[in-house]
């Protein structure tokens, strides 16, 4: 296959991610290293459908690489999921003659990515892009580093007033349906508790906890809550502490997108650049409908049947040290 393919196409979809553009940077190099001509999609599906390509050359690509966000924008496409938007973003994909794709995003991405290719013969590889690190087939995504490394400066400020003031601060970080987030930023910051949604914490643990802390002196303390936690973000868990437990000043601190954005970190820039590069590798020697990873410091493959369906769930050997680091 790798003969028939000249033009490639690159798109960022989904909720930006630091790092984004040292793949986009990666794809565009190595492609063209290879003498492939290449051609960016602004504002992912949306732009597909929209016709919206543009040539990129390596130079287009320098100065990029330090730059949060993605300069290629994104979005999220109502449209994409109907299958009209999906036959005008494959006449788009004619038009320009592109032989093959590199999708950088989340799981929304690549589940439309799975539907388009079983309907047209477009070669895609994915590239897995999202701070939420919730993506099977790799042990980091590009954006997570960044992600948490951002969120701990944060409460590592949250602490000092909260120590300040005896107060207990609970510290709500991204992570809709995941909690790799809010578990990597507890154990990062040395936090008093960690809610996230694949363990089910109920309010009267936690008060329990928070009970034997200041039992034991504990004068102040930080609780992470991911946004997605079964029972509540930090402002609902809040209230529901302060009912039953008034030992402390309660605040609430919502981090949001502060974490999707600013410079991408070194881990997160070596592997925005690893994974461009394996995905450009992957259409040279003929894979597709799969997405690149890496795990145990090795580049794999995972077919999109599989990546979409099957979950991340955070190591629970962590969930438990995190536990017993914070008595
Ligand atoms: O990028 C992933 C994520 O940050 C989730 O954790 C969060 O729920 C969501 O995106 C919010 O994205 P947006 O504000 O763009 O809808």
């Amino acid at each position: 296959m790798s003969n028939e393919i000249k033009r490639i196409a690159v798109f960022t979809s989904g909720g930006d991610a630091p790092g984004m553009n040292a793949a986009v940077r990666a794809v565009v190099r190595t492609a063209a290293f290879n003498d492939l001509h290449v051609y960016g999609i602004a504002r992912g599906y949306e732009g597909m459908i929209d016709g919206d390509l543009k040539r990129l050359e390596v130079r287009d690509v320098g100065n990029i690489m330090h730059r949060g966000g993605t300069v290629l924008k994104t979005a999220r496409s109502k449209r994409f999921m109907t299958p009209e938007g999906r036959k005008q973003a494959y006449e788009s994909l004619l038009a320009f003659d592109i032989d093959a794709c590199v999708a950088i995003g989340g799981n929304g991405t690549f589940t439309g990515a799975k539907v388009f290719t079983t309907e047209y013969d477009i070669p895609i590889i994915g590239v897995p892009g999202t701070i939420d690190n919730d993506l099977y087939g790799t042990d980091a995504t590009i954006g997570f580093d960044t992600a948490i490394n951002t969120a701990i400066q944060a409460v590592d400020k949250i602490r000092d007033t909260a120590d300040s003031h005896n107060r207990l601060f609970f510290v709500e970080v991204m992570g809709r349906n995941s909690g790799f987030i809010a578990l990597n930023t507890g154990i990062g910051s040395g936090a008093g508790c960690i809610l996230i949604p694949e363990i089910d914490s109920k309010i009267e643990e936690l008060v329990d906890l928070l009970r034997k802390g200041a039992r034991r002196k504990k004068l102040f303390s930080v609780v992470i809550v991911a946004e997605g936690n079964k029972y509540g973000g930090a402002a609902e868990i809040a209230k529901q502490v302060q009912e039953s437990f008034d030992h402390y000043d309660t605040k609430v601190a919502i981090i949001g997108h502060l974490q999707r954005g600013g410079s991408p970190s070194a881990l997160d820039r070596v592997l925005a650049s690893r994974l461009g590069f394996g995905a450009v590798e992957a259409i040279l020697a003929g894979k597709s409908q799969c997405r690149v990873g890496i795990i145990n410091y090795k580049i794999k493959y995972t077919p999109f049947q599989v990546a979409i369906t099957k979950n991340k769930h955070p190591n629970k050997d962590l969930v438990r040290m995190a536990e017993i680091l914070a008595i």
